[in-house]
């Protein structure tokens, strides 16, 4: 079924959602707790979805309303992801929190931003960047949670 032209109601164009054309993202780290690797597999696909859409035909509005969508999705995975590490009693969350917030903060800035100035070539590099931030997050910071989990399940 041929699901990225089709139409809603209203009969205007549907976006599709990066999943639904059956994409994954295999260059991300996991961290070994499959409901937030699955979260972060799906935040990158989403990225370079917009960023292949950005890329092909600029439309202002449809990528900022896929932009939307796409913070919206962080928004959800990091509360779940804050969720776990109070579950577990992670001991760098207050930290790690803060790193959530401030991303949320870029990521919302962006969006101001780009709609503001319609610039096709500056939708490229943000998309570029915080897909970088992103992933350097996950290497960096959500790979300690699972380093955490493991020395507490097989402590040294
Ligand atoms: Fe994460
Ligand atoms: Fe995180």
């Amino acid at each position: 079924m041929k699901r990225a032209k089709a139409n809603d109601s209203t009969g205007s164009q549907r976006i599709p959602v990066p999943e639904e054309a059956g994409e994954t993202s295999s260059d991300v780290p996991d961290i070994g707790v499959a409901e937030i690797d699955d979260g972060h597999h799906r935040l990158i696909t989403h990225y370079r979805t917009l960023l292949r859409m950005v890329k092909r035909d600029h439309d202002p509005h449809k990528f900022a309303l896929m932009y939307h969508i796409f913070i919206q999705r962080m928004r959800r995975h990091f509360e779940r992801e804050d969720r776990f590490m109070e579950e577990i009693g992670y001991d760098d969350c207050d930290h790690h929190r803060l790193l959530h917030r401030k991303l949320m903060r870029d990521a919302e800035d962006f969006l101001v931003d780009l709609v503001r100035r319609n610039d096709k070539a500056e939708a490229v590099a943000v998309t570029t960047y915080l897909e970088h931030c992103m992933i350097n997050h996950t290497t960096t910071h959500d790979r300690k949670i699972g380093e955490f989990l493991a020395s507490r399940v097989w402590p040294t």
